[in-house]
């Protein structure tokens, strides 16, 4: 028999990612940010309008528009989609794409980036399904002579009785859902439904009437449902557009969102065709219509905008003009570049005209020695490594003047000289220490000018 217990905690460290102090925009009831909120600092006027934003997407009132984040590097742009994808919670689709990511040698650029737009278009679907729903009282498997001679027997049918507060039910059940009830391990005295249109059987937990009993620990009790054995129940799903491509290229089993989610799992990657999309976009319709489902729009960011190019460019024009289309979010921190896919032709971050026209530009700005050294401390903190003040300042002296990321960079190292001369915290020397080990670009970028013996 196969162990399973529950692990509480483990006693790991967390693994820490460029953005992991990043939990939110920090915005007040009222909209405004505050100096320091969920792990942000400064920016401010970009954090309220991306609040604003966020607000527009829960209002549903953004789709089909794009906004774009514009600042130098190091500013804050990619943490401030990430905020926002943490204020807009789990429901919402949020689908972050690298702009470079398009270009592969096996997909259509145009393809790729219709992928994505669908990976951030949500669907609610409500169904309400019919169940028999209950604690098992009885469960008798029936048996029979194998009808292929032999001395063996096969389960013809199983008996099975169901009891909620309102009644009993005796069900006779089909061999197929047996199956599905030994997985479950299903046993007398457990409340389970069963779907009555796909025989599915999910093992909601144990009875409470047995709560007394001993039994293993990680037991869940649970309440003898209150209502009829058979009844109806409403199940809310979420599922974007893509997982309905993805289920239907190659459609098996039943026509449920569960069964068509299933199959998300298939490895094998099929042909989403235009038609099977448009097939695809009149059930959702007619699902939106008849009230059965919900569109939630979501969000497609795309970073390092510039990478784009002009095809794409003018594909996202018009996507952005479809009647199901999310809120499509922007970063580059490029100014007047040639836009990829043409001679000479620039355009401000590498955008073509027509498509900045349809944005909403935030600017995000370079950040003051004061708040370089307050992401510098909580970066600090994230990183769980102990930093003298003195140190601190001059971490954040190289923040100001080389960049915000070579300052965070140098932390974790810095940590690392601290521990080898044997030190519980890093003090300016193991800075100093560092600075020599990893250079910046700038000066990267001097040595090979000044040996001459190196190709400029
Ligand atoms: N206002 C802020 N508060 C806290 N941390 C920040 C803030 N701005 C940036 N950071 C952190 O600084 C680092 C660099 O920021 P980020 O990657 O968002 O910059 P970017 O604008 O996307 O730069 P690039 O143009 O190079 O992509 C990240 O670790 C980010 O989490
Ligand atoms: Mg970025």
């Amino acid at each position: 028999m196969v162990n399973i217990t529950e692990v509480k905690g483990s006693g790991r460290d967390h693994r820490t990612a460029a953005h992991t102090h990043i939990k939110g925009l920090g915005l007040k009831s009222d909209g405004t940010a505050e100096t320091l909120g969920n792990g942000f600092i400064g920016q401010v006027a970009a954090r309220e309008a991306c609040g604003v934003v966020v607000d527009l997407i829960k209002a549903k009132k953004m789709s089909g528009r794009a906004v774009m984040l514009a600042g130098g590097p190091g500013t804050g742009k990619t943490a401030l989609a990430l905020a926002v994808a943490q204020e807009l919670g789990t429901k919402v689709p949020f689908c972050p794409i690298v702009a470079s990511e398009v270009f592969s040698a096996e997909v259509k650029k145009t393809e790729a980036l219709m992928e994505n737009f669908r990976r951030a278009i949500g669907l609610r679907v409500r169904e309400t399904k019919e169940v028999y729903e209950g604690e098992v009282t009885e469960l008798i498997p029936e048996e029979a002579e194998n009808p292929l001679g032999g001395y063996g027997r096969t389960i013809s049918h199983l008996v099975i009785t169901l009891k909620s507060a309102k009644g009993t039910k005796k069900l006779r059940l089909d061999p197929s859902i047996y199956e599905a009830i030994q997985k479950e391990r299903v046993t007398v005295g457990d409340v389970i439904y069963i779907e009555a249109n796909t025989g599915a059987c999910k093992r909601v937990g144990r009875s409470d009437a047995y709560a007394t009993e001993f039994d293993l620990e990680a037991e869940e009790y649970v309440p003898i449902p209150k209502r009829e054995v058979h009844n109806k129940k409403e199940v809310v799903q979420d599922v974007t557009l893509h997982d309905l491509d993805m289920a239907n290229a190659r459609p098996q089993g039943g026509q449920d969102v569960m069964s068509m989610m299933g199959q998300l799992m298939k490895p094998k990657k099929t042909e989403i065709t235009d038609k099977l999309r448009a097939e695809i976009n009149k059930v959702v319709s007619r699902y939106i219509d008849q009230g059965v489902a919900e569109l939630v729009p979501g969000v497609l960011f795309i970073d390092e905008v510039h990478m784009l190019d002009i095809e794409c460019f003018t594909y996202l024009n018009k996507a952005l003009e479809s009647p199901i289309s999310p809120i499509v979010i922007l970063a580059s921190n490029r100014g007047n570049t040639v836009i990829r896919g043409t001679q000479d032709i620039t355009g401000a971050h590498g955008v073509p005209p027509d498509l900045l026209a349809r944005l909403l530009i935030v600017p995000t700005h370079p950040y003051n020695p004061q708040e370089i050294q307050q992401i510098i401390r909580i970066r600090s903190k994230i990183e769980a490594v102990a930093i003298s003040d003195a140190a601190l300042q001059k971490v954040s002296e190289h923040g100001a003047k080389v960049s915000l990321r070579y300052a965070l960079q140098l932390l974790t190292p810095a940590s690392i000289l601290a521990k080898v001369n044997g030190r519980q915290e890093i003090n300016p020397d193991d800075v100093a220490e560092c600075e020599d080990l990893f250079i910046d670009a700038r000066r990267s970028a001097k040595l090979f000018e000044s040996s001459a013996g190196f190709v400029s």
